[in-house]
């Protein structure tokens, strides 16, 4: 027996987008449609997908990266002509089933599929339409039952009459197929309607009419056949997840007192009793712990913050943070930045691919990069790790307790020992050993009377 496999249509240029990219490309809270549909069908245990591109077809792919296979459409001539060009991928996997997604419904679930093909294989169905209620109808195909409703066909929009029209049960698109059936039935779907297309939805007028079985699944989630074919359409759909993902965090405990501004990607894990303030964008990859305070205008990438942190006014990516930091205001956490526990990084600091001991303080206009920095340590204002010399990067070390006086520069690679001093406005060149002051400037030298002597100002009038 093959694997259970999907194929997901992706080809459509989606004109009224006003886009370059594909329309799948658009995302809904930084993630494209494409990617969430294929998350959906891989959660649901199917791992063996084939996207149908077409409409610029080398930025699907370039972004797909080998993810899942892919086949071209050269032009786009319906979605029953999309799912031709699988042909080859239907037919290896001649003796399992196969669902077909549109990439343009990015609120499939992982549910609504498994739960489909649950019915589709009780049923013995050789076809399993997923349809769902909605109140607004218009644009889809319309799920027409008989008088005993039973499923007797799908009707286009385009080729609706007032009566179809008025039907509310609409085909999400989404749809099970015996893949041996699948193969069979478009052979024969024809382009004979008004748009010329080949409509795969003809295929449950073709099953029935051979005497098949074709099911259609109602789908308990609605939104699952949501799309959209523009900007304004794309912003409502990226609200709607928006609002449903801070309503779930905050059923789950955390404080959001203003939504404005907040965007938060629906996988971020939020501890309970942090607050979320306005202007915080927290993008794919981000875990944070209880309590924390995050905001105002903070943007968190693949990050991680422990318990107790406040972050205010942060850009961080690829970062970790441990607990009882404070970080901020107008602090830019680069990749690999390791932030120990109870540090605080104030304003204008930069930290990049640098570890930062526990309760260490690095409190103003600072630049930490390619540095191991120890525990308890303290920065003084502006100081810079030197770590690029115009052709390699080099590390500084910082040992525990060691004490960094205001403008000092640390020329990589160079270590400061344990307790060290440096005095303000030193660069620092060589190792200092620990419990050592080091003094790296030029001696003060007063000249008495020269302001008197020289008049270096201009005359008063
Ligand atoms: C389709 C269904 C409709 C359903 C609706 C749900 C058909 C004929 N109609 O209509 O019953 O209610 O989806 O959203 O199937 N695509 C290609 N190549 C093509 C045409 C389309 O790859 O030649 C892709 C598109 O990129 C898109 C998907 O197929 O991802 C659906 O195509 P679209 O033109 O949006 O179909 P709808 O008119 O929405
Ligand atoms: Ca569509």
């Amino acid at each position: 027996m093959t694997e259970n496999c999907a194929i997901i249509l992706a080809g459509g240029e989606g004109t009224r987008m006003n886009s370059s990219k594909p329309k799948v490309m658009a995302e809904i809270i930084f993630k494209p449609m494409i990617d969430r549909v294929i998350d959906a069908v891989k959660k649901a245990g199917i791992n063996d997908i084939c996207v149908v591109t077409g409409y610029k077809s080398e930025i699907l792919e370039k972004h797909l990266d080998g993810k899942t296979k892919t086949v071209k459409q050269a032009e786009r001539l319906g979605t029953g002509h999309a799912v031709m060009q699988a042909k080859d991928f239907i037919a290896e996997h001649k003796d399992a089933n196969v669902i077909i997604l549109n990439g343009d419904a990015p609120f499939i679930d992982s549910k609504t599929v498994s739960d489909a093909l649950s019915y589709h294989l009780d049923g013995e169905f050789v076809q399993t339409v997923i349809s769902a209620k909605t109140d607004e109808p218009f644009g889809y195909g319309r799920i027409v039952r008989d008088g005993n409703g039973n499923f007797i066909k799908i009707v286009e929009e385009a080729s609706a009459d007032e009566e179809i029209k008025a039907i509310n049960e609409i085909n999400s698109g989404a749809m099970w197929f015996k893949a041996f059936e699948l193969s069979a039935l478009l052979g024969k779907i024809t382009n004979n309607n008004s748009k010329g297309e080949y409509y795969l939805t003809d295929t449950v007028e073709i099953a029935l009419s051979e005497g098949k079985k074709v099911g259609a699944f109602t789908a308990s989630n609605a939104d699952a056949v949501l799309g959209a074919n523009t900007k304004v359409q794309l912003y409502e759909l990226n609200e709607m997840l928006r609002r449903k993902t801070l309503r779930k965090l905050m059923l789950s405990g955390v404080s959001i007192p203003c939504t404005d501004g907040v965007l938060i990607d629906d996988e971020a894990e939020i501890g309970a009793d942090t607050v979320i303030l306005p202007g915080t964008i927290i993008k794919r990859g981000v875990r944070i712990g209880k309590n924390c305070e995050i905001g105002p205008n903070t943007v968190l990438i693949e990050t991680t913050v422990g318990n107790n942190c406040v972050l205010n006014s942060v850009q961080a990516e690829y970062s970790i943070v441990a607990d009882n930091a404070t970080i901020g205001p107008f602090v830019h956490l680069r990749p690999q930045a390791n932030i120990g526990n109870g540090v605080h990084c104030g304003n204008f600091v930069e930290v990049k691919n640098s570890a930062i001991g526990d309760n260490t303080s690095i409190s103003h206009l600072t630049y930490v990069g390619d540095s191991d920095v120890g525990k308890n340590v303290n920065f003084g204002c502006g100081v810079v790790t030197v770590n690029f010399n115009g052709k390699t990067k080099n590390r500084t070390v910082i040992e525990d307790n060691a004490f960094i006086g205001c403008n000092t520069n640390l020329v990589a690679p160079v270590k400061v020992g344990k307790a060290a001093y440096t005095a303000a406005g030193s660069t620092i060149t060589e190792d200092v050993p620990e419990n050592a002051l080091a003094i790296a400037r030029e001696r003060q030298l007063n000249k008495e009377n020269w302001v008197t002597v020289n008049k270096p100002y201009r005359e008063k009038k």
